[in-house]
Protein backbone atom coordinates (compact mmCIF):
# COMPACT_ATOMS: atom_id res chain seq x y z
CA UNK A 1 0.00 0.00 0.00
CA UNK A 2 1.06 3.39 -0.34
CA UNK A 3 0.67 6.41 1.46
CA UNK A 4 0.66 10.01 1.31
CA UNK A 5 0.97 11.20 4.50
CA UNK A 6 0.37 15.15 6.23
CA UNK A 7 1.63 16.26 9.73
CA UNK A 8 0.99 19.70 11.08
CA UNK A 9 0.45 19.02 14.49
CA UNK A 10 2.48 21.75 16.24
CA UNK A 11 5.47 23.54 14.32
CA UNK A 12 6.37 21.65 11.54
CA UNK A 13 4.69 21.14 8.15
CA UNK A 14 5.30 17.86 6.83
CA UNK A 15 4.19 15.40 3.97
CA UNK A 16 5.67 12.23 3.16
CA UNK A 17 4.80 9.30 0.81
CA UNK A 18 5.64 5.78 2.52
CA UNK A 19 4.85 2.29 0.90
CA UNK A 20 4.19 -0.54 3.26
CA UNK A 21 4.27 -3.78 3.45
CA UNK A 22 4.55 -6.88 5.57
CA UNK A 23 1.99 -7.83 8.80
CA UNK A 24 0.41 -5.69 11.11
CA UNK A 25 2.86 -7.13 13.60
CA UNK A 26 5.55 -6.86 11.26
CA UNK A 27 5.45 -3.52 8.96
CA UNK A 28 7.86 -2.74 6.70
CA UNK A 29 8.24 0.57 5.43
CA UNK A 30 9.86 2.33 2.26
CA UNK A 31 9.78 6.14 2.23
CA UNK A 32 9.63 7.34 -0.96
CA UNK A 33 9.76 11.12 0.24
CA UNK A 34 9.62 12.70 3.48
CA UNK A 35 9.68 16.61 3.54
CA UNK A 36 9.47 18.87 6.24
CA UNK A 37 9.21 22.50 6.51
CA UNK A 38 10.16 23.73 9.81
CA UNK A 39 8.24 27.00 11.09
CA UNK A 40 11.18 27.34 14.14
CA UNK A 41 12.92 30.97 13.52
CA UNK A 42 9.62 32.64 13.03
CA UNK A 43 8.64 31.11 16.54
CA UNK A 44 11.68 31.96 17.67
CA UNK A 45 10.58 35.88 18.35
CA UNK A 46 7.46 34.51 20.77
CA UNK A 47 9.52 32.34 22.69
CA UNK A 48 7.20 29.47 21.92
CA UNK A 49 5.15 28.04 19.23
CA UNK A 50 2.45 30.48 18.55
CA UNK A 51 -0.79 29.03 17.51
CA UNK A 52 -2.64 31.31 15.27
CA UNK A 53 0.48 31.97 13.35
CA UNK A 54 1.08 27.95 13.32
CA UNK A 55 -1.80 27.64 11.75
CA UNK A 56 -1.03 30.75 9.25
CA UNK A 57 2.17 29.06 8.24
CA UNK A 58 0.79 25.26 7.39
CA UNK A 59 -1.80 26.86 5.58
CA UNK A 60 0.82 28.56 3.22
CA UNK A 61 3.05 25.64 3.23
CA UNK A 62 1.28 22.36 2.41
CA UNK A 63 0.97 22.50 -0.99
CA UNK A 64 4.21 23.55 -1.80
CA UNK A 65 5.73 20.80 0.66
CA UNK A 66 3.17 18.30 -0.62
CA UNK A 67 4.31 19.31 -4.08
CA UNK A 68 7.48 18.51 -3.52
CA UNK A 69 7.04 15.36 -2.37
CA UNK A 70 5.15 14.25 -4.66
CA UNK A 71 7.85 15.24 -7.45
CA UNK A 72 10.58 13.65 -5.01
CA UNK A 73 8.66 10.28 -5.38
CA UNK A 74 8.24 10.74 -8.54
CA UNK A 75 4.57 11.46 -8.55
CA UNK A 76 4.62 14.30 -10.16
CA UNK A 77 2.53 13.96 -13.32
CA UNK A 78 0.23 17.18 -14.73
CA UNK A 79 -2.37 16.67 -17.04
CA UNK A 80 -1.43 18.89 -19.77
CA UNK A 81 -4.16 21.49 -19.77
CA UNK A 82 -6.67 18.66 -19.23
CA UNK A 83 -7.03 19.64 -15.93
CA UNK A 84 -9.30 17.64 -13.12
CA UNK A 85 -12.29 20.04 -11.76
CA UNK A 86 -12.38 20.28 -8.07
CA UNK A 87 -15.77 18.97 -6.02
CA UNK A 88 -17.69 22.05 -4.72
CA UNK A 89 -17.41 20.72 -1.45
CA UNK A 90 -13.69 21.45 -1.70
CA UNK A 91 -14.37 24.73 -1.10
CA UNK A 92 -16.45 24.76 1.84
CA UNK A 93 -13.56 21.75 3.77
CA UNK A 94 -11.37 24.51 3.61
CA UNK A 95 -13.42 28.12 4.13
CA UNK A 96 -11.35 28.40 7.36
CA UNK A 97 -7.90 28.25 5.57
CA UNK A 98 -8.03 30.75 2.58
CA UNK A 99 -4.47 30.73 1.27
CA UNK A 100 -4.35 26.99 1.34
CA UNK A 101 -7.97 27.21 -0.65
CA UNK A 102 -6.43 29.56 -3.11
CA UNK A 103 -3.28 27.33 -3.50
CA UNK A 104 -5.47 24.19 -3.57
CA UNK A 105 -7.57 25.46 -6.65
CA UNK A 106 -4.82 26.83 -8.21
CA UNK A 107 -1.97 23.30 -8.26
CA UNK A 108 -4.16 20.64 -7.96
CA UNK A 109 -6.45 20.26 -10.72
CA UNK A 110 -3.64 20.72 -13.31
CA UNK A 111 -2.12 17.39 -11.90
CA UNK A 112 -2.74 13.97 -12.69
CA UNK A 113 -4.32 11.36 -9.57
CA UNK A 114 -0.60 10.42 -8.31
CA UNK A 115 -0.59 6.59 -7.85
CA UNK A 116 -1.23 6.11 -3.92
CA UNK A 117 -3.85 4.37 -2.17
CA UNK A 118 -4.61 6.14 1.14
CA UNK A 119 -4.06 9.61 2.55
CA UNK A 120 -3.43 9.66 6.28
CA UNK A 121 -3.09 12.44 8.28
CA UNK A 122 -2.34 13.54 12.35
CA UNK A 123 -5.32 14.18 14.01
CA UNK A 124 -4.22 14.97 17.44
CA UNK A 125 -2.53 15.74 19.79
CA UNK A 126 -1.37 18.88 18.69
CA UNK A 127 -2.80 22.38 18.76
CA UNK A 128 -5.79 22.31 17.28
CA UNK A 129 -5.61 25.50 14.99
CA UNK A 130 -2.75 23.13 13.56
CA UNK A 131 -4.15 20.14 13.31
CA UNK A 132 -7.10 21.33 11.89
CA UNK A 133 -5.27 22.79 8.52
CA UNK A 134 -3.48 19.21 7.65
CA UNK A 135 -6.95 17.57 8.78
CA UNK A 136 -8.59 20.12 5.98
CA UNK A 137 -6.03 19.29 3.55
CA UNK A 138 -6.16 15.88 3.53
CA UNK A 139 -10.29 16.24 4.02
CA UNK A 140 -10.44 18.20 0.28
CA UNK A 141 -7.01 15.75 -1.39
CA UNK A 142 -9.46 12.78 -0.43
CA UNK A 143 -12.45 13.83 -2.07
CA UNK A 144 -10.64 14.81 -5.19
CA UNK A 145 -9.09 11.88 -5.69
CA UNK A 146 -11.60 9.80 -4.32
CA UNK A 147 -9.02 8.44 -1.57
CA UNK A 148 -9.92 6.68 1.88
CA UNK A 149 -8.48 8.98 4.71
CA UNK A 150 -6.51 7.20 7.53
CA UNK A 151 -6.61 8.99 10.85
CA UNK A 152 -3.56 8.64 12.83
CA UNK A 153 -1.95 9.56 16.12
CA UNK A 154 1.16 11.45 16.44
CA UNK A 155 1.97 9.38 19.31
CA UNK A 156 1.70 6.18 17.93
CA UNK A 157 3.49 7.84 14.80
CA UNK A 158 6.51 8.53 17.43
CA UNK A 159 6.99 4.92 18.57
CA UNK A 160 6.70 3.39 14.97
CA UNK A 161 9.44 5.76 13.50
CA UNK A 162 11.73 3.44 15.10
CA UNK A 163 10.87 1.06 11.61
CA UNK A 164 11.44 3.93 10.03
CA UNK A 165 14.41 3.65 7.18
CA UNK A 166 16.38 6.83 5.30
CA UNK A 167 14.97 7.69 2.57
CA UNK A 168 14.69 4.96 -0.83
CA UNK A 169 17.13 2.65 1.35
CA UNK A 170 15.72 -0.99 3.29
CA UNK A 171 15.06 -1.24 6.97
CA UNK A 172 18.14 -1.62 8.57
CA UNK A 173 16.58 -2.43 12.24
CA UNK A 174 14.77 -6.07 12.84
CA UNK A 175 11.07 -4.79 12.00
CA UNK A 176 10.34 -8.03 14.66
CA UNK A 177 9.69 -6.50 17.93
CA UNK A 178 9.79 -9.03 20.62
CA UNK A 179 6.53 -7.79 22.47
CA UNK A 180 5.73 -6.89 24.61
CA UNK A 181 7.82 -3.84 24.28
CA UNK A 182 8.17 -1.01 26.74
CA UNK A 183 7.58 2.66 24.84
CA UNK A 184 9.52 5.44 26.15
CA UNK A 185 7.65 8.60 24.38
CA UNK A 186 9.83 11.88 25.02
CA UNK A 187 8.35 15.15 22.57
CA UNK A 188 8.28 18.37 23.77
CA UNK A 189 4.13 17.95 24.43
CA UNK A 190 4.51 14.42 26.30
CA UNK A 191 6.32 12.11 28.71
CA UNK A 192 5.27 8.15 28.76
CA UNK A 193 6.12 5.41 29.79
CA UNK A 194 3.98 2.91 27.50
CA UNK A 195 3.44 -1.40 28.14
CA UNK A 196 2.90 -2.00 24.36
CA UNK A 197 1.55 -5.31 24.10
CA UNK A 198 1.26 -4.78 20.04
CA UNK A 199 1.24 -2.48 17.19
CA UNK A 200 -1.91 -0.38 18.32
CA UNK A 201 -2.07 -1.63 21.75
CA UNK A 202 -1.00 0.39 24.37
CA UNK A 203 -0.91 1.36 27.89
CA UNK A 204 0.44 4.23 29.43
CA UNK A 205 2.14 3.11 32.86
CA UNK A 206 3.81 6.23 33.73
CA UNK A 207 3.59 10.22 32.63
CA UNK A 208 4.69 13.57 33.80
CA UNK A 209 2.44 15.44 36.13
CA UNK A 210 3.49 18.76 34.40
CA UNK A 211 6.04 19.79 32.07
CA UNK A 212 7.30 17.43 29.59
CA UNK A 213 10.91 16.88 29.22
CA UNK A 214 10.95 18.70 26.08
CA UNK A 215 9.18 21.74 27.20
CA UNK A 216 11.40 21.31 30.30
CA UNK A 217 14.57 21.27 27.84
CA UNK A 218 12.94 24.18 25.76
CA UNK A 219 12.08 26.36 29.14
CA UNK A 220 15.60 25.79 30.76
CA UNK A 221 17.32 26.72 27.40
CA UNK A 222 15.26 30.30 27.67
CA UNK A 223 16.36 30.89 30.79
CA UNK A 224 19.75 30.25 29.77
CA UNK A 225 19.13 32.86 26.61
CA UNK A 226 19.35 30.41 24.31
CA UNK A 227 16.99 30.53 21.33
CA UNK A 228 13.63 28.79 20.36
CA UNK A 229 13.70 25.21 20.47
CA UNK A 230 16.22 25.21 23.27
CA UNK A 231 16.72 21.65 23.58
CA UNK A 232 19.01 21.10 21.01
CA UNK A 233 21.05 24.65 22.01
CA UNK A 234 21.06 23.46 25.13
CA UNK A 235 23.01 19.93 24.65
CA UNK A 236 25.21 21.83 22.41
CA UNK A 237 26.24 24.03 25.00
CA UNK A 238 25.85 21.15 27.79
CA UNK A 239 28.95 19.48 25.77
CA UNK A 240 31.18 22.49 26.17
CA UNK A 241 30.99 22.03 29.65
CA UNK A 242 33.69 21.01 31.98
CA UNK A 243 32.22 18.39 34.23
CA UNK A 244 34.72 19.13 37.30
CA UNK A 245 32.77 22.72 37.48
CA UNK A 246 29.81 22.35 38.97
CA UNK A 247 27.96 25.42 40.50
CA UNK A 248 24.67 24.43 41.35
CA UNK A 249 23.13 20.39 41.84
CA UNK A 250 20.06 20.15 40.67
CA UNK A 251 17.56 17.54 42.42
CA UNK A 252 16.54 14.70 40.33
CA UNK A 253 12.72 14.84 41.14
CA UNK A 254 10.76 11.78 41.83
CA UNK A 255 13.61 9.51 40.87
CA UNK A 256 12.81 6.79 43.81
CA UNK A 257 8.89 7.12 44.21
CA UNK A 258 7.60 3.50 43.36
CA UNK A 259 5.50 4.68 40.46
CA UNK A 260 6.40 5.57 36.47
CA UNK A 261 5.58 9.03 36.75
CA UNK A 262 7.71 11.81 36.16
CA UNK A 263 7.82 16.07 37.05
CA UNK A 264 10.08 18.52 35.64
CA UNK A 265 8.82 21.71 36.73
CA UNK A 266 10.70 21.66 40.11
CA UNK A 267 13.73 21.78 37.64
CA UNK A 268 13.05 24.58 36.43
CA UNK A 269 12.44 26.35 39.12
CA UNK A 270 15.90 25.46 39.96
CA UNK A 271 17.32 26.80 37.38
CA UNK A 272 15.61 29.83 37.55
CA UNK A 273 16.45 30.40 41.48
CA UNK A 274 19.83 29.66 40.93
CA UNK A 275 20.24 32.17 38.00
CA UNK A 276 18.12 34.86 39.63
CA UNK A 277 20.11 34.61 42.95
CA UNK A 278 23.26 34.43 41.09
CA UNK A 279 23.30 36.11 37.66
CA UNK A 280 26.49 36.45 36.92
CA UNK A 281 26.40 32.23 36.34
CA UNK A 282 24.80 32.95 33.03
CA UNK A 283 27.49 35.33 32.10
CA UNK A 284 30.51 33.55 32.16
CA UNK A 285 30.46 30.92 29.26
CA UNK A 286 32.16 28.04 31.61
CA UNK A 287 29.15 28.62 34.55
CA UNK A 288 26.64 28.59 31.73
CA UNK A 289 27.60 25.08 30.24
CA UNK A 290 28.24 23.55 33.45
CA UNK A 291 24.58 24.71 34.07
CA UNK A 292 23.45 23.70 31.07
CA UNK A 293 24.91 19.97 31.72
CA UNK A 294 24.32 19.84 35.27
CA UNK A 295 20.00 20.55 33.60
CA UNK A 296 20.48 17.83 31.21
CA UNK A 297 22.60 15.31 33.65
CA UNK A 298 19.52 15.79 35.83
CA UNK A 299 16.46 15.37 33.23
CA UNK A 300 18.77 12.28 31.73
CA UNK A 301 19.18 10.55 34.93
CA UNK A 302 15.56 10.57 35.85
CA UNK A 303 14.09 9.54 32.11
CA UNK A 304 16.84 6.38 32.64
CA UNK A 305 15.96 5.83 35.93
CA UNK A 306 12.50 5.26 36.14
CA UNK A 307 12.72 3.27 32.16
CA UNK A 308 15.25 1.17 33.73
CA UNK A 309 12.94 0.22 36.78
CA UNK A 310 9.95 -0.12 34.27
CA UNK A 311 12.33 -2.49 32.34
CA UNK A 312 12.82 -4.69 34.95
CA UNK A 313 9.32 -4.77 36.49
CA UNK A 314 6.98 -5.06 33.81
CA UNK A 315 8.77 -8.28 32.38
CA UNK A 316 9.27 -6.47 28.65
CA UNK A 317 11.46 -8.25 25.67
CA UNK A 318 12.81 -4.77 23.87
CA UNK A 319 12.29 -0.51 24.21
CA UNK A 320 11.02 1.03 21.69
CA UNK A 321 11.99 5.42 22.10
CA UNK A 322 10.50 8.06 20.21
CA UNK A 323 9.81 12.46 20.02
CA UNK A 324 11.89 15.09 19.41
CA UNK A 325 14.53 14.69 23.22
CA UNK A 326 15.89 11.15 21.60
CA UNK A 327 17.83 13.34 19.59
CA UNK A 328 19.98 14.17 22.69
CA UNK A 329 23.05 12.26 22.58
CA UNK A 330 23.26 11.90 26.12
CA UNK A 331 20.04 10.36 26.80
CA UNK A 332 20.14 7.96 23.50
CA UNK A 333 24.04 7.18 25.42
CA UNK A 334 21.74 6.59 28.73
CA UNK A 335 19.66 4.39 27.22
CA UNK A 336 21.93 2.07 24.94
CA UNK A 337 23.97 1.68 28.48
CA UNK A 338 21.15 0.13 30.16
CA UNK A 339 19.78 -1.71 27.64
CA UNK A 340 22.80 -3.27 26.59
CA UNK A 341 23.31 -4.46 30.42
CA UNK A 342 20.29 -6.51 30.21
CA UNK A 343 21.11 -7.57 27.26
CA UNK A 344 17.55 -6.27 25.91
CA UNK A 345 16.72 -4.87 21.96
CA UNK A 346 16.67 -1.17 22.14
CA UNK A 347 15.20 0.55 18.66
CA UNK A 348 15.82 4.09 17.89
CA UNK A 349 14.41 6.23 15.24
CA UNK A 350 17.27 7.18 12.48
CA UNK A 351 17.57 11.03 13.74
CA UNK A 352 16.02 12.71 10.67
CA UNK A 353 12.61 10.94 12.24
CA UNK A 354 13.30 12.16 16.07
CA UNK A 355 11.54 15.39 15.21
CA UNK A 356 7.92 15.70 13.57
CA UNK A 357 7.96 14.10 10.69
CA UNK A 358 4.86 12.47 8.07
CA UNK A 359 6.40 9.55 7.39
CA UNK A 360 5.86 8.45 10.83
CA UNK A 361 1.97 9.60 9.96
CA UNK A 362 2.18 7.56 7.27
CA UNK A 363 2.87 4.31 9.58
CA UNK A 364 0.42 4.73 12.36
CA UNK A 365 -2.05 5.72 9.74
CA UNK A 366 -1.31 2.38 7.83
CA UNK A 367 -1.38 0.47 10.92
CA UNK A 368 -5.75 0.77 11.01
CA UNK A 369 -6.20 0.55 7.60
CA UNK A 370 -8.50 -1.55 7.93
CA UNK A 371 -10.75 0.02 10.95
CA UNK A 372 -13.64 2.01 8.95
CA UNK A 373 -13.19 5.81 9.20
CA UNK A 374 -16.04 8.22 9.80
CA UNK A 375 -16.52 10.59 6.27
CA UNK A 376 -15.75 13.97 8.20
CA UNK A 377 -12.68 13.65 10.41
CA UNK A 378 -11.86 15.94 13.34
CA UNK A 379 -8.70 17.37 14.85
CA UNK A 380 -8.63 16.17 18.41
CA UNK A 381 -5.94 18.59 20.53
CA UNK A 382 -5.43 15.61 23.65
CA UNK A 383 -6.07 12.68 22.05
CA UNK A 384 -4.19 10.04 23.58
CA UNK A 385 -2.65 6.41 22.75
O1 LIG B 1 8.52 15.40 19.01
P1 LIG B 1 8.85 16.82 18.79
O2 LIG B 1 9.59 17.21 17.54
O3 LIG B 1 7.57 17.72 18.83
C1 LIG B 1 6.49 17.41 19.66
O4 LIG B 1 5.70 16.52 19.31
O5 LIG B 1 6.45 18.06 20.74
O6 LIG B 1 9.70 17.31 20.07
C2 LIG B 1 10.21 18.60 20.16
C3 LIG B 1 10.98 18.76 21.44
C4 LIG B 1 11.33 20.21 21.72
O7 LIG B 1 10.96 20.50 23.05
C5 LIG B 1 12.85 20.23 21.54
O8 LIG B 1 13.50 21.20 22.33
C6 LIG B 1 13.23 18.84 21.98
O9 LIG B 1 12.21 18.02 21.40
N1 LIG B 1 14.56 18.46 21.49
C7 LIG B 1 15.62 18.21 22.28
C8 LIG B 1 16.72 17.93 21.42
N2 LIG B 1 16.26 18.02 20.13
C9 LIG B 1 14.94 18.33 20.19
N3 LIG B 1 15.76 18.21 23.61
C10 LIG B 1 16.97 17.91 24.12
N4 LIG B 1 18.06 17.65 23.37
C11 LIG B 1 17.98 17.64 22.03
N5 LIG B 1 19.06 17.39 21.29
ZN1 LIG C 1 5.99 15.15 18.06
Amino acid sequence: MRILAIETSCDDTSVAVVDTAGSNSAPIFTVRACLVHSQAELHGAYGGVYPTLAKREHGRNVIPTLIAALKKAGLYNTTGGQGTVLPQDVTRILEREPELLSQFQDAIPSLQKPQIDAIAVTVGPGLPPALWVGVNAAQALALTWELPLLPANHMEGHLLSVLLPSTNTSPTQENQIPFPALGLLVSGGHTELVLIKAWGEYEIVGRTRDDAAGEAFDKAARLLGLPYPGGPALSVLAQSADEKIRPVVMPRPMLHTPDFDFSFSGLKTALLYATRNNPELTTHETTRAALAHEFEAAIVEVLAHKTARALDELGVHALIVGGGVIANNRLREALTTLTHSRSLPLYLPEKEYTGDNAAMIAAAGSLHSDVPVAPRLHAQGSLSL
